[in-house]
């Protein structure tokens, strides 16, 4: 059995109807499609999710927090973190001659990503310069913001008492104007980070355990829904129709 064709579990399952038009239109996900045909059981799309930490730091938080994320996805969902160090700073000039490499590969990770989970330190109750330098270029050039539409989840940490809530405030601001599907609630705000997790990335406190979850959860959910290969339940009487039509429309 592929990683794709996982079933369902109840915890992993997302309300389901049948819809025609996904069956045989242009998205990806016939495979899926196709299970859903052989078995008549529903099954969940694999869900990619792309972290991005605000810090370039070896021993980030921040970027442990994002590792700490990774453990408590569900089995279907994969999270792959893009470091953002080598990220140029941000020229206008260089958008139309010189648009940099690394940042192509940024934005096609955006692009290709079902959701984002981005972790901010806090630095002078803002987010650090290069978290906005690299969200400034992923959305060049004009009418090619990446992040359009994208579901996107934030969350701090923070050896302080605040745990980078005003980091918090101003990243989704900026999130909200470049039009991102933001996850508001719940808000996972970690203060006094060093006594909640340990180096190796254990989590250490079971209310940032508890929250952090929820908050993947509503994030797999959302990228669920706005997603264009939503697995589809096929009624059984329609099975032999939408099979037809398949092997008359095969997907490009
Ligand atoms: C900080 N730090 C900090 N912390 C905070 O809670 N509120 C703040 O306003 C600031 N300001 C600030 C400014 C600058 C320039 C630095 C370098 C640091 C402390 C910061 O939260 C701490 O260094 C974190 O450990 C940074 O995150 P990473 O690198 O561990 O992910």
């Amino acid at each position: 059995m592929t990683e794709e064709e996982v079933p369902t579990t109840e915890a992993d399952s997302v309300p389901i109807v049948p819809r025609m038009e996904k069956i045989v239109g242009v998205d990806t996900g016939v495979e899926t499609q196709a299970l859903a045909i052989e078995t008549g059981r529903t099954v969940s799309k694999p869900i990619k999710i792309l972290g991005i930490a605000g810090s370039l730091r070896k021993d980030s938080y921040n970027k442990l927090l994002l590792r700490v994320a990774s453990k408590l996805l569900p089995p279907t969902v994969k999270l792959e973190i893009f470091d953002i160090s080598g990220i140029p700073l941000y020229n206008q000039d260089m958008e139309a001659t010189a648009f940099p490499g690394e940042v192509k590969i940024f934005k096609r990770k955006i692009e290709a990503a079902d959701a984002l989970l981005i972790a901010t330190p806090e630095y002078n109750h803002s987010y650090p310069g290069v978290l906005k330098n690299a969200i400034d270029w992923a959305s060049r050039p004009y009418g090619q913001n990446s992040f359009d539409g994208k579901p996107t989840a934030v969350i701090s940490a923070s050896p302080g008492l605040f745990g980078g809530i005003a980091a918090q405030d101003q990243l989704k601001q900026v999130l909200l104007a470049l039009n991102t599907r933001l996850v508001p609630q719940p808000a996972v705000i970690v203060s006094s980070v060093q006594q909640k997790i340990d180096p190796d990335g254990n989590l250490l406190d079971p209310n940032t355990k508890q929250f952090l979850t929820q908050l993947i959860t509503n994030l797999v959910n959302l990228a669920r829904h706005f997603s264009p290969h939503e697995p589809t339940f096929i009624a059984p009487a329609l099975k032999p129709i939408i099979v037809d039509r398949l092997k008359r429309e095969p997907h490009p």
